[in-house]
């Protein structure tokens, strides 16, 4: 087995970052190079003053602290690190494709292709290209029929290693992962490539942890946990609502089901819908499988998730307006959270987006506050819905860092993701200056129905009555 002492990861984002500081934390004797075409955020990765990462995440200044310049690095030299490196990592973005065949459902590749160009023109020695990004199933034979082409004589092995950190935890999910998960070709060459990859895990992690397949088996579970966890969400949003109608409480119903050993407790919280850049465009993908492959049922079945998960957004938007009497025009609403999770920086496909645009677009007036979210994140989100000119997104949400001062004269407060900061707040202050009767919508369901009552709000809590 080959031993390592050179990796590089392609793409310093929200995976690559993470990923590759535990990587290079755990073991020592590797460099780790992390590289971007992106200049800036690789300024930010190396950004003397720790709070100015491109990434929050708990715990990752600290590793990165402890591991930049020694062996983490990084670096916009793509192509000295792949001439280095023994194993490659492509951690790039693979959004839904915005054009042509696929578009709206299909992964784009055009980022995962391009790595792949790049690695066969660079190459002079043997390496392990490891798809660490998420991909179709299949995709490994298009990476190795570009990288066959190379005419230098060089062998490629293509793993499949998908990462399954969720954002807020990556840390602690990466240095205590249930599983790796490990696919490649049952070749001798195959299997010492998933041995090598193996290694490097197992100087952190115990080796039955670490799930060794074949390299489709490994491309689909990828889309498929994404698949199933979104589900389980989708499935207990859509119970919310039939709680609101007949009394029952959604938290009594997660309790009761999730005590269940075969269901589980886990991810049965029931919220204003799932968000982040995964779930959505994982089922998109999945369907748009399913279909090309003729399997209309299953594509239709998955499909229902996304549906669900849209009904769920929209559902609450439009209870904030059927409670403030139909008409929000000119009425001053405070979202707390714009994340679309709480402890991260993280917006992409968060629900807010989409609560804040259905209120929009009844003119009303929005202020925003998300304790790790900045402006320019948040308009520029608004702004690429398209729905309306970036001047009228300006003019009708505000942004404010100060949460308090926020809510005077709001004629409501709604909560979009749960920063456990909301919970500390002094709610009794907040109501004496909004106006009255004064409204919270609780999609995350943090705070206590009775404590709020008492204190005089109309106070909505998502799956309840
Ligand atoms: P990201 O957008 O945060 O980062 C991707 C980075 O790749 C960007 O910085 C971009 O500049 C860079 N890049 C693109 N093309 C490049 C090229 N040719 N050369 C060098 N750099 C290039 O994306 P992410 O959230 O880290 O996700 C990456 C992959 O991991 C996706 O496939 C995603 O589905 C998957 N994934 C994401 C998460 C998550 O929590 N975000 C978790 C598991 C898996
Ligand atoms: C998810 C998966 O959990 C990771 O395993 C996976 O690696 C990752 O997608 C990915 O492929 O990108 P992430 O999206 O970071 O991770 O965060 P989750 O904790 O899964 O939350 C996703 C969304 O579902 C959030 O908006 C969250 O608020 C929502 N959610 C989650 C609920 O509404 N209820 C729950 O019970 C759980």
């Amino acid at each position: 087995m080959k031993k390592i002492n050179n990796i590089c990861c392609i793409g310093a984002g929200y995976v690559g970052g993470p990923t590759m500081s535990v990587i290079a934390s755990q073991c020592p004797e590797i460099k780790v190079t992390v590289v971007d075409i992106n200049q800036d955020r690789i300024d930010n990765w190396n950004d003397e003053n720790l709070d100015n990462l491109p990434i929050y995440e708990p715990g990752l200044k600290e590793i990165v602290a402890q591991a930049r310049n020694k062996n983490l690095f990084f670096s916009t030299e793509v192509d000295k690190a792949i001439d280095e490196a023994q194993i490659i990592f492509i951690s790039v973005n693979t959004p839904t494709k915005t054009y042509g065949k696929g578009k709206g459902q299909a992964a784009d590749l055009k980022f995962v292709e391009l790595c792949a160009r790049n690695i066969a023109k660079v190459a002079k020695d043997d390496k392990i290209v490891v798809e660490k990004s998420t991909l179709p199933v299949r995709t490994a034979s298009a990476i190795k029929s570009i990288l066959q082409h190379t005419g230098n004589k060089v062998n490629f092995e293509i793993l499949s290693n998908p990462e399954f950190l969720a954002e807020g935890t990556a840390i602690e999910d990466l240095l205590n992962a249930d599983r790796v998960l490990i696919g490649g070709d049952d070749t001798p060459s195959g299997q010492e490539a998933k041995d090598t990859l193996s290694a490097v895990y197992e100087h952190w992690l115990p080796k039955e942890r670490i799930l060794q397949t074949n390299v489709w088996s490994s491309e689909l579970s990828k889309l498929v946990a994404n698949a199933f966890l979104a589900q389980r969400v989708s499935s207990i949003n859509t119970i919310s609502a039939l709680c609101e109608k007949t009394d029952a409480n959604i938290q009594e119903i997660s309790r009761a089901i999730g005590y269940d050993s075969r269901i589980g407790s886990k991810f049965l919280n029931a919220s204003v819908g799932f968000g982040g850049s995964c779930f959505q465009k994982d089922i998109l993908n999945l369907v748009y499988i399913a279909r090309s492959y003729g399997l209309t049922e299953v594509a239709d079945y998955w499909e229902q998730v996304i549906i669900a998960n849209d009904y769920q957004k929209s559902r609450f938007a439009e209870h904030i307006i059927s409670s403030l009497y139909n008409t929000i025009s000119g009425k001053k609403i405070v979202l707390y959270g714009w994340a679309f999770k709480k402890d991260t920086n993280d917006t992409r496909e968060s629900p807010a987006i989409a609560v804040a645009d259905a209120l929009l677009d009844e003119n009303a007036e929005i202020t925003v506050y998300d304790p790790k979210v900045t402006a320019e994140r948040i308009y520029a989100d608004l702004d690429y819905l398209g729905t309306r000119s970036p001047e009228d997104n300006r003019r009708l949400l505000k942004v404010s860092n100060d949460p308090i001062d926020a809510t005077k004269e709001a004629h409501a407060v709604a909560i979009l993701t749960e920063w456990d900061e909301f919970k500390t707040y002094d709610w009794k202050s907040i109501y004496a200056q909004m106006l009255k009767p004064a409204f919270v919508f609780d999609g995350r369901r943090l705070l206590d129905n009775e404590e709020m009552a008492s204190i005089g709000f109309n106070y909505y809590k998502i799956g309840q009555s």
